[in-house]
């Protein structure tokens, strides 16, 4: 438990913009800072930081709080843990209570974990920069592979003498006990004898995403490899170490996976350390296992784009694509590069060098069904059965798609490809689709992609768009004409100008209606100058159109209510008690309209669309289907007058 004044500490320390500096790129809106959320993967921005308020929202993902429970979201950290975060960014010393219940036992228990790791971990790193053996073995080979000392430093990498035991005396002369030395898996007691689990090995430390060690990967050099040793030697599993829920390199390579937005999934720990040497420094390896469910939640942190890096042959990667579909099914959107023969992306970075690799990297990158597609088809084309059992394969990767347009483009493109018709490849996805669903239906929580069906364009419904969205912005005008100043309380609790939460609101949506926009555009002016919008100011402009519109928008609409009020003594509720239930519900409709429309536009261009564009229209839709979403969801939960 850490102290309740430390706590306190921590907290009057933390400063919400710094906090999240850290993480995402914050630019000034108003009296707010904004920034494309860290947790969707949005393309206008919907994350608000609030610092008179020590606060932050993320309107896509309604994520939001303080610095703690920011740095707990984006880090998937405990309370605790973000804690120690804080009090290490702000040089605070963390004070603990001993607590003598069993929580703090199994605390402790880790702790010393912890501990006895971060141990060996300087110990290996010492004995490789500055024992003979360490330097004339280990350090020489990692030179010869290419590797810098500042890459060497930074990736903690270590040396293990091959002696039996030199490492378990050295940690028992400085008071670290056996049985935590086991319990970590860095020593091995046999026959009463203890020994080292790690001989004669260059170290590779594993670390989880908050930069502590919590195993190591062990390689053997040279000849020992073929003296029945294996290559790697890996710790085994303990309290810290879970293989399938650890990236090789994530903490390393998180802040850049965040700001590149995607991340490069190599095979082992060297393809991690080359890239990050030679300058692609988003990059993570499940270490030669295949992906876990976890891990994927682990990328989907940072990222939603994920490039596979496949080096090896076609059997190989064939092999592979099942552990692929786990990132298909996890909703990111994956696309592959491979390698030349015999070159993995480690051997492949020091020949190409810096330039020419990124260059390799972008432009070889292509849509893992695509890939999928044209490796399985190659050279089957006339053997029917092979060619059914890939087409099911393929129809098979394209059903754990969770977004159906997605899914519908591509059924489209394979069709072409597999030179199968749509119809056929529609109902094998389907009875996919429906046999999953009806086995997911027992217990599984699970939730699958529903299944497909053909997108409806109503043509007539376009022309009653724009007339639902000529009202909506009249009436949003009237709101903010006669409203404007006044003080609402966000859905969050949160206050704000009517006004500031209408313009960070809609600063991505355009009033079609050249009136409305007239004024919008000047409302927006005034507010900048920080000038009241009252609408004295609308009726000194010399334009007969706004006058008129002005006035017309501002007549009072509940003139009865004096009169009820005085002979029947009931309060009939004035628009001003719920005004901020018709703004904010006037906002949501009135995006929900624009987007409605939106996505109806685009899903008509991709109709006719070519092939290069296609993908920007699938991602600007389903953008579009997400907001509408949220939008939709949260105008459910708000009361409309
Ligand atoms: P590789 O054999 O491709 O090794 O295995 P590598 O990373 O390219 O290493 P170098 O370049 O030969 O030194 C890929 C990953 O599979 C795991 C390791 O995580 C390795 O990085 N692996 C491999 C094991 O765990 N045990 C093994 O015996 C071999
Ligand atoms: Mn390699």
């Amino acid at each position: 438990m850490i102290k309740p004044s430390t706590i306190d500490d921590i907290k009057m320390a933390m400063n919400i913009v710094e906090v999240v500096s850290d993480f995402v790129n914050l630019k000034k809106s108003g009296s707010s800072l904004k920034a494309l959320s860290p947790f969707t993967n949005e393309k206008t921005p919907s994350f608000y930081v609030v610092p008179s308020k020590g606060i932050f929202k993320c309107f896509s993902s309604g994520k939001g709080g303080d610095a703690i429970s920011f740095v707990m979201e984006v880090d998937g950290l405990s309370y605790v843990e973000a804690l120690k975060y804080l009090a290490d960014k702000y040089n605070i010393a963390i004070e603990e209570e001993i607590q003598t219940d069993e929580i703090q036992e199994v605390q402790n228990r880790r702790e010393s974990l912890y501990i006895v790791l971060q141990y060996a971990s300087d110990y290996f790193q010492k004995v490789l920069n500055t024992n003979e053996e360490g330097k004339s073995i280990g350090l020489t080979y990692f030179k010869e592979r290419g590797f810098s000392d500042e890459i060497i430093e930074s990736f903690n990498l270590g040396y293990s003498l091959n002696v039996w035991n030199n490492f378990y005396q050295e940690g028992i002369k400085k008071g670290l006990t056996k049985e935590n030395l086991e319990a970590a898996g860095l020593v091995v007691s046999k026959e009463n004898k203890v020994y080292d689990r790690f001989r004669g090995r260059v170290m590779f430390p594993i670390q989880n995403v908050t930069g502590k060690t919590i195993a190591f990967g062990a390689r053997a050099l040279g000849s020992d490899i073929s003296k029945n040793q294996p290559k790697y030697l890996n710790s085994p599993e303990s309290e810290l170490y879970n293989k399938s829920r650890v990236l090789y390199g994530l903490f390393q390579s998180k802040k850049e996976i965040r700001q590149e937005d995607n991340c490069y999934l190599v095979e082992g720990y060297t393809d991690v350390i080359s890239m990050h040497q030679i300058g692609v420094k988003n990059v993570v390896s499940s270490s030669g296992t295949a992906l876990s469910e976890d891990q994927v939640k682990l990328i989907k942190r940072y990222t939603q784009n994920v490039t596979v890096l496949y080096d090896g042959d076609a059997p190989g990667i064939r092999a592979s694509f099942r552990g692929i579909d786990i990132l298909l099914e996890g909703g990111l959107n994956v696309r592959a590069v491979t390698f030349p023969d015999g070159e993995d992306p480690d051997s492949y970075s020091h020949k190409l060098g810096a330039t020419a690799y990124v260059h390799f990297l972008t432009e070889g990158a292509v849509d893992f069904i695509k890939f999928k597609t044209s490796l399985l088809i190659d050279g089957i084309n006339d053997d029917p059965i092979k060619k059914a059992g890939a087409v099911r394969d393929i129809v098979e990767s394209i059903s754990k798609i969770g977004d159906a347009i997605k899914r519908s483009v591509y059924l489209k493109e394979c069709s072409d490809v597999l030179q199968i018709s749509e119809e056929i490849l529609i109902a094998e996805q389907n009875k996919i689709l429906i046999t999953r669903n009806r086995f997911n239906q027992k217990g599984s929580q699970h939730k699958e992609a529903s299944v497909y069906l053909p997108l409806e364009l109503d043509e007539s419904k376009i022309t009653d768009y724009s007339k639902i969205i000529a009202y909506q912005e009249k009436e949003s005008i009237r709101v903010l004409l006669n409203y404007g100043d006044e003080i609402i309380q966000k859905l969050n609790k949160k206050e704000i100008k009517l006004w500031d939460y209408f313009i960070d609101e809609s600063e991505d949506i355009e009033f079609t209606h050249p009136v409305y926009n007239k004024i919008f555009q000047l409302m927006i002016q005034r507010n900048n100058k920080n000038l009241p919008l009252n609408i004295e100011y609308f009726l000194s402009i010399e334009d007969p159109e706004i006058q008129k519109t002005v006035i017309d928008l501002c007549a009072p609409k509940y003139e009865i209510s004096e009169f009820w009020k005085e002979k029947y003594h009931i309060d009939v509720p004035q628009e001003e008690d719920y005004i901020k239930d018709v703004t904010y519900s006037n906002i949501l409709r009135f995006k929900f309209r624009v987007i409605q429309h939106l996505i109806e536009v685009q899903i008509k261009k991709l109709k006719t669309a070519k092939d290069g564009e296609i993908d920007n229209l699938l991602d600007e839709i389903s953008n579009l289907k997400q907001t509408e979403m949220e939008i939709a969801k949260i105008i459910g939960n708000v009361t409309v007058k």
